[in-house]
């Protein structure tokens, strides 16, 4: 094996997004060193497409707002299954959060009194939602860079992580090629901070951008011996633009809607009142989802086959200022003016809820030294997110992850560090270059039909029994994948790392989906369309799934019982209700 280049810190951090900027603040001012590596631009990751929005229960706009109202919604909009300690936390801490990062720079709309301003967000009791016009997760982004900056925090782009290094069930690094020059780079650090975002772009119509969310991490927590949680959980946005074709998919946020934005279906009816009379179009995104979904299936599409998403009865001056990125999205995109005509939507794949299983207090993994924070973890959404929780997610657990790996750190007295396991790692990439009859690329795109056909808004047996075998199928065409290796050219060996990570990821959530029989949320199965009370049928359990593919089920945390009175005030889910807080 050659020598190749070492890098030492403390803390090793997967991942330029929200959660992984975060954590390394918190880990470079408690004094130790870290080093902060991802596959793409620092500037550019999922963060920023959270466009419409932070939620924190300041109570600024509308009386009465409460953390423990907070928890309540988000508990319940989960369906029941989320992780009441996890949602407790972020409720509790999410005010401090946004009154940091705003002062770290991100700028949020103020009230004429200095306050913040709030807006509508789906299903929430009140407006809670602190916001920077329609690019919220930007302006978040780029004050996480400026302070990292300013902490001279070492980030590098363009590192893709092939392999977690790990002996004796402790993680003491891991193993990079950088896309551009094809370098390896051994990393050796203390611990791990995962925070890689989810695997939504395994979807022919995402939210996510080229080569994001290919569900790397989650490839390699398994590989590495963890477990995942809740992957059949899948947050498909109701609101994704239809075309160009290069643009399918992405996301058209949500505060069109909380901006008094309707919805409409092809004959000119606004049907929410089908779905959901009392919340109409702030509904959650579940039912959003599946509405605009129905209204396409049952043949009340608009001519490029979506709904229209119509904010042009708003004063123009109100729609340049409050979603001014979506205005100049589809003028340059379709020449469309919103002001003036409807959009033309549909439901896109946009927010892993499930993810890696952490423990709840310090968000590590089953892996010492390994700890997961963001989109990449699981547990805290439950069945269906509701729109700005993640913008707190990952500032707050950023910041708890960051702070545990530091408290590991400093406890550890040695690591297991195995030469073994790095020229494991060495031999793992020279072995996938090699001739073969088959391309990366065209793979990917077949998995994304599989998973967009198969294991889409809308799932049943026989169509997730299908889709089961046609991955396996492309699991055994990826071994014939051919890599050629020039000087200039690593791409072709980053494609095949993509297809690896998006083929597992896409096995778990396919088993996973098989796997709970009932409709939940975001999981909606025509074959078993209620929430099941039947133990077996996985009624409130949580679907843990490891490398091997193998369903476990475990119970839902108790609740905290000062806080179930907050649930019965919520005014959604009167049918459930009752269930969940048996
Ligand atoms: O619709 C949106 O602006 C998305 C926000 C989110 O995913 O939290």
């Amino acid at each position: 094996m050659k020598n190749y280049q070492t890098n030492v810190s403390n803390i090793l951090i997967i991942g330029a997004g929200g959660a992984g900027l975060r954590a390394a603040i918190e880990a470079k001012l408690s004094g130790l060193s870290v080093y902060v590596i991802g596959k793409r631009p620092k500037e550019d990751p999922h963060t920023v497409l959270a466009a419409g929005g932070i939620n924190a229960s300041f109570g600024n706009v509308d009386n009465g707002d409460s953390w423990q109202q907070h928890f309540a919604d988000t508990f319940i909009e989960g369906y029941g299954i989320g992780n009441p300690k996890l949602i407790e936390t972020m409720a509790k801490e999410a005010k401090n959060s946004v009154l940091e990062i705003d002062s770290w720079g991100a700028n949020f709309e103020k009230l004429k009194n200095g306050d913040f301003d709030q807006r509508f967000f789906g299903a929430h009791s009140f407006r809670r939602t602190c916001y920077t016009g329609d690019y919220t997760g930007l302006c978040i982004q780029n004050a996480l860079l400026r302070k990292t900056k300013e902490l001279k925090i070492p980030i590098f782009d363009s590192e893709y992580v092939t392999k977690l290094l790990i002996n004796d069930q402790q993680c003491f690094g891991a193993f990079s090629l950088n896309t551009l020059n094809g370098e390896r780079t051994i990393h050796l650090s203390d611990a791990v901070i995962l925070c890689t975002g989810g695997h939504t772009r395994i979807w022919k119509k995402s939210s996510s951008r080229k080569q994001e969310n290919t569900g790397d991490g989650l490839y390699l927590a398994l590989e590495a011996g963890c477990t995942l949680i809740d992957m059949e959980m899948v947050q498909f946005h109701p609101t994704g633009m239809l075309f160009p074709e290069d643009y399918e998919g992405m996301l058209v946020t949500e505060a069109v809607r909380g901006e008094g934005g309707i919805l409409k279906n092809g004959l000119g009816e606004r049907y929410m009142s089908h779905y959901d009379k009392e919340r109409m179009e702030l509904s959650t995104r579940d039912k959003i989802a599946l509405a605009n979904y129905t209204e396409i299936v049952e043949g009340r599409a608009t001519p490029n086959g979506g709904v229209y998403l119509d904010i042009s009865h708003k004063k123009k001056e109100l729609i340049l200022r409050k979603i001014p990125k979506i205005y100049r999205q589809f003028i340059e995109l379709q020449s469309l003016d919103i002001t003036k005509d409807p959009m033309e939507v549909a439901p896109t794949a946009h927010y892993s809820m499930g993810g890696i299983e952490i423990n709840e207090e310090d968000h590590s993994t089953k892996i010492k030294g390994l700890y997961a924070a963001g989109e990449v973890a699981g547990g805290l959404h439950g069945a269906n997110r509701l729109g700005g929780n993640s913008l707190a997610e990952i500032l707050i657990f950023g910041k708890i992850a960051g702070k545990k790996a530091v408290d590991y750190s400093r406890k550890i007295n040695s690591l297991p560090r195995s030469y073994k396991e790095i020229k494991n790692a060495n031999d793992d990439i020279d072995s996938r270059i090699k001739k073969g009859n088959e391309i990366a690329l065209p793979l990917m795109k077949e998995l994304r039909n599989i998973m967009w056909e198969y294991c889409g808004v809308v799932k049943n047996e026989t169509k997730l029994k299908v889709g089961i075998n046609k991955i396996k199928e492309i699991k055994l065409r990826s071994e014939e994948v051919e890599v050629i290796i020039d000087t200039n050219n690593f791409q072709d060996l980053i494609n095949l790392l993509d297809l690896r990570s998006s083929i597992l990821s896409a096995e778990s959530t396919i088993i996973s989906a098989f796997n709970r029989k009932e409709s939940r949320g975001a999981h909606q199965r025509s074959d078993y369309p209620e929430i099941s009370e039947k133990e077996e049928l996985n009624y409130k359990i949580n679907l843990n799934i490891n490398k091997e593919l193998e369903i476990n089920k475990s119970n839902i945390k108790n609740l905290n019982s000062d806080l179930k009175k907050y649930l019965l005030k919520t005014k959604s889910f009167k049918d459930i209700k009752n269930k969940l807080l048996e």
